[in-house]
C-alpha cells in the first residue's frame, strides 16, 4: 500500500464524513480574527499561546498538514501572509471555500510533508504544524524540512502525540478499554492484522504511526532547532487521558547563526 495515496483519499473521504478537523472556521470566527480576537489549536482543546506568535502583520506562514479551513483563514485574518500545505485536496477545498466566501488571500499547495521542496530555502517566518505527522512512517525528514525553508530566526510550532496512545490496542480503545500491546515505534501497515487493518479502511480511517519521543523531540534538536517552550494537552475521547496527558506542542526556533 502506498500511505501517502492511501491517507490523501482518507482525509479527502474525513471531509465527506465532517471529521472535527475538516470542518472550516465560520465568518464570524474569521471576523474576530480580523478584528485582533483570534486563537488557534495545535493540539485537541488547549489554544497555542499568544506569546508563542511573532508579530503576524506581513508574517510569512507555512500551515504544515494544516488543511481543513481552520487554523490558514485565521491566521490569514489575523495579518499573515498564508500557505496552508496539505496531502488532501479535500481538505486544501476548505481553505480556498472560507477564503473565497470571506475575501482572505491563501494560497494552498498539495505535497508530502516530508518533501517540500515546492518551497526555497528560508521561505517562512513560522510554520504551524497541527498534529499530523502520525499520518507518516518517518518524521525525521518533515523536521529537516521545516528547518531548511524557515528563515533563520523563524519559528516551528508543531503539534505531536504522546507515544504512549500507540502502545495500547486501538480496536479495544472505544470501548473505553486499554489494553497494553504494542511496541514503539508502532505502525499500523505492519503492527496490525490484515483483517483490523480491513477495518480501519472499510471506514476511509487515515492509517496512523506512533513515533519515539527521540524522533519527536531528538528529531527537532537534530534538525537544528532550539525548542524554546512546550505544552501538555489531552483529548477526552480517548481514555488514557484520564492517566496522562497524551498530545504535546513544542515551540522551536531556527538559530539566527549557526552553532
Ligand atoms: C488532524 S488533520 C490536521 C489539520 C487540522 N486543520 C487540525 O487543526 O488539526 C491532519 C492533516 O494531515 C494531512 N496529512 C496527512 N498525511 C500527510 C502528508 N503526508 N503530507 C501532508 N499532509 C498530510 C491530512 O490530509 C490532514 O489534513
Amino acid at each position: 500500500m502506498d500511505i501517502r495515496d492511501y491517507n490523501r483519499e482518507a482525509w479527502d473521504a474525513q471531509v465527506e464524513q465532517g471529521n472535527q478537523w475538516t470542518v472550516p472556521v465560520s465568518s464570524q470566527v474569521v471576523a474576530e480574527a480580523r478584528s485582533g480576537q483570534w486563537e488557534v489549536l495545535l493540539t485537541p482543546t488547549i489554544p497555542v499561546p499568544r506569546g508563542w506568535f511573532p508579530d503576524l502583520d506581513s508574517c510569512d506562514v507555512l500551515g504544515l498538514a494544516s488543511g481543513g479551513g481552520q487554523q490558514g483563514p485565521i491566521l490569514s485574518a489575523a495579518g499573515a501572509v498564508v500557505t496552508v500545505f496539505d496531502n488532501s485536496d479535500r481538505q486544501l477545498q476548505q481553505d480556498r471555500h472560507v477564503a473565497d466566501r470571506d475575501g482572505l488571500t491563501l494560497s494552498t499547495v498539495q505535497g508530502d510533508m516530508a518533501n517540500l521542496g515546492a518551497f526555497a530555502d528560508g521561505s517562512f517566518d513560522l510554520i504551524f504544524h497541527p498534529v499530523s505527522n502520525c499520518f507518516v512512517e518517518d518524521v525525521k525528514p518533515v523536521w529537516r524540512e521545516c528547518f531548511r525553508v524557515l528563515r533563520p530566526g523563524g519559528l516551528l510550532l508543531a503539534g505531536i502525540s504522546n507515544p504512549a496512545m500507540f502502545i495500547f490496542d486501538a480496536t479495544k480503545r472505544e470501548e473505553g478499554k486499554l489494553i497494553i500491546r504494542h511496541r514503539l515505534p508502532y505502525s499500523e501497515l505492519t503492527d496490525i492484522t490484515p483483517t483490523e487493518r480491513q477495518a480501519f479502511t472499510d471506514k476511509s480511517d487515515p492509517l496512523m504511526f506512533g513515533h519515539t519521543l527521540e524522533d519527536q523531540l531528538g528529531g527537532q534538536l537534530q534538525a537544528g532547532f532550539v525548542l524554546t517552550a512546550l505544552f501538555e494537552d489531552s483529548d477526552p475521547s480517548n481514555p488514557l487521558s484520564q492517566h496522562m496527558p497524551t498530545y504535546i506542542a513544542t515551540r522551536a526556533m531556527k538559530p539566527t547563526m549557526a552553532e
